[in-house]
C-alpha cells in the first residue's frame, strides 16, 4: 500500500464506524476520536485511537497530532479546535464550512447568496410570544419553528399550528436559538448524497426519503415514480448547494418537492448521512468509500457512483420496549437480498438508530415486496 496515511475522525458513532469499514478496507489506518466503546473502535483495533469527546478542544489537538487528514461524522463538534489545528493537519471539508453548516440558520443565510431555493423564514431574536406572533402573521399558519443550533432527527423542530400553539412551542425550545420557517407543502421528500473532491463536485442518483416522526425510516433509490428530468435536476441543485462551501468529502443534501415539481432545500449536512447508507450495497462506491477517497485525494470513477439496481433502507430504531429492535433484526434475517447492518451502540431507547436493512433487487417493484414483511413488524412494533 502507499505510504499509510492516517485519517482522524471525530465521532465514532455508526457513521464513523460505517467510514471505517472502507478506511480498513483500503488498509488506511482511522484514528477515532470518541469514547472507548464507541461503534467505531469496536471495529479498529490500533493504538491510534484518542478517548474523549469532539467538543472538547485538548482532544481534537491529540487526534491532529496522530492524523494526516481530520474528518468528521457529525457537525456539532468544536469548530474553533478545528481551526486551531487546521494550521498543522488538513481538515475535510473546512471547519469554515462545518461551522457555518452546523447553525442551520446561518447555513440558509449562506446559501441565500447562491440563489439556492428555500422555505422563506425569519430568525428569532428574544424568544418572545409577540416576536413570534408577528413572525406567524408574516409566513402564515402552520410553520415550523427550528432550533438554528444542535438540531438532528426532528429534535429541534415543533410545528405552530396556530398562533394559540406559540407558548408550547417556545417552552418547547425554550434556551435555543431559534428562527421560523414558512410551511412547506412538499409531496416527497428527496435526498442527494454530493461528494466534493479536489476538483469536481459528484453526486449520487436522487433518492426518496420517508420520515416518520421527523426520523428517517426509508430511503428509496432511486426515488419512485420521479421522471429523470428531476433527478437530474435535484442532483443538480444538490451539487450547487455543496458547491457553495469549501473543502472535500460527502455532503447529505436533503429537499422538498413542492406540487409543482419545483424543488427546495430543507437542509444540508457536512458529512456522510443516512439517506445515503443504500449506496453500500446500491452502488460500486459506498458514500463512506467516497468520502475516504475524496478527503485522501484518490480517484473516483464517476461511473461507480451510478445505481447498480433499485434499492430500498430501513432504518432499525429503538422502539417501545428494549428489546423491539431485535424483533425487526430477526425478521430481516428471513427477508431475501437484505443486507443487515448493526452499529452496536449498545441499550437500544425510543427513537435511537440502532441499525438498517438495504434490499436490492432488479426492479423497485421487486424490492418492494421483498421489504414489506420487515415493515409490517416494524409498524405493528409501533403501534
Ligand atoms: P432535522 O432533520 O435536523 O431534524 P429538518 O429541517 O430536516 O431537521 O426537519 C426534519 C423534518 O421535518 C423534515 O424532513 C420534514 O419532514 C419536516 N420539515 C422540516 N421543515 C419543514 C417545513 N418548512 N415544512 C414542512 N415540513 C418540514
Ligand atoms: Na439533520
Ligand atoms: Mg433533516
Amino acid at each position: 500500500m502507499w505510504n499509510s496515511p492516517k485519517v482522524g475522525i471525530l465521532g465514532g458513532g455508526q457513521l464513523g464506524r460505517m467510514l471505517v469499514e472502507s478506511a480498513n478496507r483500503l488498509n488506511i489506518q482511522a484514528n477515532v476520536l470518541d469514547a472507548d466503546n464507541a461503534p467505531a473502535k469496536q471495529i479498529s483495533f490500533h493504538d491510534g485511537h484518542v478517548t474523549g469527546s469532539f467538543k472538547e478542544r485538548e482532544a481534537v489537538r491529540k487526534l491532529a497530532e496522530s492524523c494526516d487528514v481530520i474528518t468528521a461524522e457529525i457537525e456539532h463538534v468544536d469548530t474553533y479546535a478545528l481551526e486551531e489545528v487546521a494550521s498543522k493537519v488538513r481538515v475535510e471539508p473546512s471547519w469554515q464550512a462545518i461551522r457555518t453548516i452546523q447553525n442551520k440558520f446561518d447555513q440558509k443565510e449562506h446559501l441565500r447568496k447562491y440563489d439556492i431555493p428555500m422555505a422563506d423564514h425569519r430568525e428569532l431574536s428574544d424568544n418572545t410570544p409577540e416576536e413570534l406572533a408577528k413572525i406567524g402573521e408574516q409566513l402564515g399558519y402552520p410553520m415550523m419553528l427550528k432550533s438554528k443550533t444542535m438540531a438532528y432527527d426532528g429534535r429541534g423542530n415543533f410545528r405552530v399550528n396556530s398562533k394559540e400553539d406559540i407558548p408550547e412551542a417556545l417552552e418547547a425550545l425554550k434556551d435555543r436559538p431559534l428562527y421560523s420557517e414558512k410551511w412547506a407543502y412538499f409531496k416527497m421528500e428527496l435526498a442527494v448524497m454530493v461528494i466534493k473532491t479536489k476538483d469536481d463536485v459528484l453526486s449520487y442518483p436522487t433518492v426518496e426519503t420517508v420520515q416518520e416522526d421527523s426520523i428517517c425510516k426509508l430511503v428509496y433509490a432511486p426515488a419512485r415514480n420521479v421522471p429523470d428530468v428531476i433527478n437530474q435536476k435535484a442532483q443538480a441543485l444538490a451539487r450547487k448547494a455543496v458547491s457553495a462551501f469549501e473543502g472535500k468529502g460527502a455532503f447529505g443534501v436533503e429537499m422538498f418537492l413542492l406540487e409543482d415539481n419545483s424543488l427546495m432545500l430543507c437542509e444540508l449536512a457536512s458529512r456522510i448521512h443516512n439517506s445515503g447508507h443504500w449506496t453500500i450495497e446500491g452502488c460500486a462506491l459506498s458514500q463512506f468509500d467516497s468520502h475516504i477517497r475524496a478527503i485522501m485525494d484518490l480517484p473516483i470513477p464517476p461511473k461507480s457512483l451510478e445505481l447498480r439496481q433499485p434499492s430500498i433502507m430501513l432504518n432499525i430504531i429503538g422502539g417501545a420496549t428494549p428489546d423491539s429492535h431485535l424483533k425487526a433484526t430477526e425478521a430481516a434475517l428471513s427477508i431475501p437480498n437484505a443486507s443487515i447492518h448493526l452499529y452496536s451502540k449498545g441499550a437500544a431507547k425510543p427513537g435511537r438508530k440502532m441499525g438498517h436493512v438495504t434490499v436490492t433487487a432488479a426492479t423497485m417493484h421487486e424490492a418492494e415486496t421483498m421489504i414489506q414483511p420487515l415493515i409490517t413488524v416494524v409498524d405493528d412494533m409501533r403501534a
